[in-house]
């Protein structure tokens, strides 16, 4: 556990604008907090933050956000509302039908980042409590955690997931039972083995047999078809190979993330700011996902701490050039009036759900990949 009064160790390297962005995203933060509060913003729309049900798989990231500022800036407030946050989140975490494999991304940015923090029995049991909800949802036969809840999807996997598997490596790390990672790295080997292509690109979803394990077929789901590139996939991918790199050392999730990086790198285009789906054909008014070229760059600032020091510049220049260029034309610094600090992110383009707009995970990721670019390394991961 880390201490939260230990002085920062930033990388006195690194480009004067990393730090003037920085401090841009401490200042939004804290009016963010007085505006939005102890809620569950996901969507921006017209400059305020919707808000979601408190089982909402986004729910982390605004607490994960005060973390990551209150982490450096202390500011007691942030603390409260996110502390407050994790406690609306309690009746999700007791009622088991509303759960689902996202209790990763809810548990790990809002209750594993308290107890890195600050320590804390109460958070440590929620995120344990999550753990185990997510090992519960792994399918023996066909060694995948099951994504969502409707009967009909009871064999379903999808790359997201790789996001949750950190939560299960910290509860093994926590409770000294390696169960936890060893469910894990099963889900790992699946997706390297059923989700990921040769080209460094992946499927959305996977269907497998619930009862024999055997694969059926693959969904486009939120990308454009079964055999496209959903961005945001992509960088799911790149980043949670990485995390269970971290986690276990197995060099073929290293390999992993480096296919999709490169898959990335190769298809983004050089404003920094990739379509939806890489291949999806383009049209007018196309929709952008800005939270895919965030997350893809923490994830790449990640690899490249994995990676032999020869080829680690590669990986985080390329992550630099990204949020430099998200931060030049995709940033709302200049409106007083959007609570948003990313724009042009897309929630889900098949269902025409939330194009074009600012997401509560692409500020998320931007201002976790600016920590990382000073130097900043620790996750709440
Ligand atoms: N995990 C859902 C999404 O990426 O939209």
């Amino acid at each position: 556990m880390s201490n939260v009064n230990a002085s920062i160790e930033t990388d006195a390297s690194r480009a004067p604008w990393v730090d003037e962005v920085w401090d841009k995203i401490i200042g939004k933060v804290e009016r963010m907090s007085q505006s939005i509060g102890a809620d569950f913003p996901y969507i921006s729309y017209n400059g305020k933050y919707k808000s979601e049900e408190a089982d909402w798989w986004t729910n982390g990231f605004w607490p994960g956000l005060m973390w990551l500022v209150y982490r450096e800036n202390k500011v007691e407030e942030l603390k409260d509302t996110a502390a407050q946050i994790e406690a609306l989140m309690d009746p999700v975490l007791t009622d088991y039908y509303p759960l689902h494999h996202d209790v990763g991304f809810m548990w790990s940015l809002s209750s594993v980042a308290q107890y890195k923090l600050l320590g804390g029995e109460v958070s440590k049991r929620r995120a344990m409590t999550a753990a185990s909800h997510l090992v519960g949802r792994y399918n023996a036969r066909g060694q995948f955690i099951r994504a969502w809840n409707q009967p009909e999807r009871v064999g379903w996997a999808i790359i997201d997931c790789m996001m949750n598997l950190p939560l299960l490596y910290w509860a093994s790390e926590e409770s000294g039972d390696p169960r936890f990672k060893h469910v894990a790295a099963l889900h790992a080997d699946t997706t390297l083995r059923e989700f990921l292509r040769p080209d460094g690109s992946s499927h959305h979803i996977v269907c497998f047999d619930p009862e024999t394990g055997e694969r059926q077929e693959a969904l486009g789901g939120q990308g454009y078809s079964p055999d496209s590139a959903w961005s945001r996939g992509t960088a799911w991918a790149l980043y949670g190979m990485a995390l269970s790199a971290r986690y276990t050392g197995d060099q073929r999730y290293i390999n992993a993330a480096k296919r999709a990086a490169h898959f990335f790198l190769a298809n983004v285009p050089e404003d920094g700011l990739p379509p939806w789906d890489f291949r999806a054909p383009w049209e007018e008014g196309m929709a952008m996902d800005s939270s895919a070229s965030a997350c893809a760059a923490s994830g790449m600032l990640e690899l490249s701490l994995l990676v032999p020091k020869s080829e680690s510049e590669l990986y985080r220049s390329a992550a630099e050039k990204l949020i430099f260029k998200l931060n030049e034309k995709y940033t709302a610094w200049d409106d007083p009036n959007e609570e948003a600090i990313l724009r042009m992110g897309t929630a889900n383009r098949p269902k025409q759900a939330h194009v074009n707009n600012p997401m509560i995970y692409g500020d998320y990721f931007f201002a976790e990949a600016v920590c990382k670019l000073r130097g900043v390394h620790d996750t709440f991961w």
